[in-house]
């Protein structure tokens, strides 16, 4: 007997930092049981059209017969409000809710500071501390879909978000040129380090004639999702607080023919 008490105190002790992700993990799971599918919209590099992606797909799928929610998951540039044209600020009681806009439930860091201008600051730590206490009382109810727009980047941040919400696979998206597409190539390398599948590679401000954006599918060996024209109204529309696909027909068509290739695996 004495000598299983020294086995056990000669045991490694899990770190108290992984049991805590342990037990958050736990509790969303319970929180986020009911949405099918959890999708994270991503790129490594920043400014490449993952929120526009996002929001879009979001209110495509919406529009095809999906349930949606759509997550704004960048702490440090909370842009998803902005887009929608909806406040920042929403009074809210427990458990939180997101905000219904067109059938798709929406929610945003913006919405849970006080002023959505002023820039957050805030080391790793803190981060994910904000992310899971945002995930662990949000009730999303049931969903088909969630859409995460999540922050440029391989480190803190993005990592946090990808290890506490157990994604289901990542959207890259990518642009035209080759240094675009390198960093995207970074994106999907980090994406399998973490287990996490690709589900495609979406090419936007293309052409319509695929370049970084197919390459980097072939890299990574996944799928190549489809183009999305660079188009000023894409950017007109959202700076008016509109969502382009319910608003423009042509690039409707775009976003329908890449939630097919989703929708269908
Ligand atoms: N296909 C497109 N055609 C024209 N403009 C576009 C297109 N896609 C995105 N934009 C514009 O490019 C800018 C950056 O897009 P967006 O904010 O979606 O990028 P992001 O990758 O989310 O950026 P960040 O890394 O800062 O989060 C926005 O002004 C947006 O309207
Ligand atoms: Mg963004």
């Amino acid at each position: 007997m004495a000598t299983e008490e020294a086995n056990q105190e000669q045991m490694p002790k899990m770190h108290p930092s992984i049991l805590k992700i342990i037990n958050q993990k736990k509790e969303i799971r319970t929180k986020l049981a009911a949405i099918k599918h959890k999708i994270g919209v991503y790129s490594a590099k920043g400014g490449v059209g993952k929120t526009t992606v996002a929001v879009n797909l979001a209110f495509a799928m919406k529009e095809q017969g999906y349930s949606v929610g759509l997550l704004d998951a960048d702490i440090d540039c909370p842009n998803v409000t902005l887009f929608l044209g909806i406040s920042d600020y929403v009074e809210q009681g427990y458990p939180l809710k997101p905000q219904e806009v067109n059938g798709v439930k929406v929610l945003s860091t913006a919405m849970f500071t006080d002023d959505a201008k002023k820039p957050i600051i805030w080391r790793g730590p803190l981060i994910a501390k904000m992310i899971s206490e945002f995930f662990e009382n949000t009730e999303w109810g049931e969903l088909d879909y969630l859409i995460i727009d999540l922050p440029p980047g391989t480190s803190d941040a993005p990592l946090s978000i990808i290890q506490l919400l157990e994604l289901d696979g990542f959207v890259i998206v990518t642009t035209p040129p080759k240094i675009a597409s390198i960093n995207a190539m970074r994106s999907g390398m980090m994406a399998k380090r973490l287990g996490v599948a690709i589900l495609g590679v979406v090419e936007n401000m293309s052409s319509g004639d695929p370049k970084g954006g197919k390459e980097t599918a072939e890299v990574l060996g996944c799928d190549f999702l489809g183009t999305i024209k660079n188009d000023p109204a894409l950017s007109t529309l959202s700076d008016e607080g509109k969502v382009p696909v319910l608003e423009d027909e042509r690039i409707r068509q775009e976003f329908i023919n890449i939630i097919k290739k989703i929708t269908n695996r």
